[in-house]
């Protein structure tokens, strides 16, 4: 049993999203969230070096915190939230008490001012809010400066059998993120599951699990 029984009842086809028991029970959960040398966090820096250090980003999952204690490590204004206090406690212990994490749900909204964030990054959140799908780009659009650029991340893998109706594949996905925010790049970015570190198009899909990028620019500027 690993800390998927707290998200997901398999047998009973529910989903739990019990993230704090999760991380409250296990250790190292989401293992991937400390890859910042793959795909997802690479793209993001990338963006941030074509924007200039100046920006002001938010990460909405951001679990322990690695992502936005390696931005802080390298200057940039970058705030982490998670759902789990547990998650947002070990952070601290891993990355000292600077570091900008903080506990806050996504669903019921984030205390942030309106247009206050260049960047929101949001990897890994979706698949398990995807009967919240609305509201949460709604409350992310509300977070983004006018030009502001979300990064999303999808996983698709078994799990998702739960929200099949609402969205079976990435073009759904685009769909719903498209009716709010203006679609500037996606990709799919394959990898086995737990590792997240081969890229490569030419594999078997059913042994895989994969990740769709999105990036998104706010459409309030125009
Ligand atoms: C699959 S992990 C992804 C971690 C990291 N963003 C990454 O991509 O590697 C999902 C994270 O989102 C957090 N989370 C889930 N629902 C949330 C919500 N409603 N509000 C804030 N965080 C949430 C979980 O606690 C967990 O740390």
């Amino acid at each position: 049993m690993t800390y998927n029984k707290h998200i997901f009842d398999v047998q009973n086809k529910k989903v739990i999203r019990d993230f704090e028991s999760a991380y409250k029970n296990f250790d190292n959960v989401y293992p991937g969230q400390f890859q910042i040398d793959s795909p997802k966090f690479r793209l993001v820096i990338d963006r941030i070096n074509l924007m200039g250090k100046k920006v002001k980003i938010l990460d909405i999952g951001a679990g322990y915190g690695a992502f936005i204690n390696h931005l802080h490590q390298d200057g940039i204004d970058a705030i982490g939230i998670d759902i789990s206090p547990t998650a947002v406690e070990q952070g601290k212990n891993l990355y000292g008490p600077d570091i900008k994490l903080q506990t806050g749900d996504f669903l019921k909204g984030l205390d942030f001012a309106d247009n206050t964030f260049d960047i929101i990054v949001c990897y890994g959140v979706f698949q398990y809010v995807l009967d919240f799908i609305n509201p949460c780009l709604i409350e992310m659009k509300r977070l983004l400066k006018p030009d502001g650029l979300a990064a999303l991340s999808m996983g698709f893998k078994n799990t998702n059998v739960f929200f099949r109706e609402i969205i079976s594949d990435e073009k759904d996905f685009l769909e719903i993120i498209s009716k709010e925010l203006i679609i500037e790049d996606f990709l799919v970015y394959y990898h086995e599951i737990g590792t997240q570190q081969n890229q490569s198009q030419d594999i078997d899909l059913s042994s895989q699990s994969r990740d769709f990028l999105v990036f998104a620019r706010n459409n309030k500027g125009i």
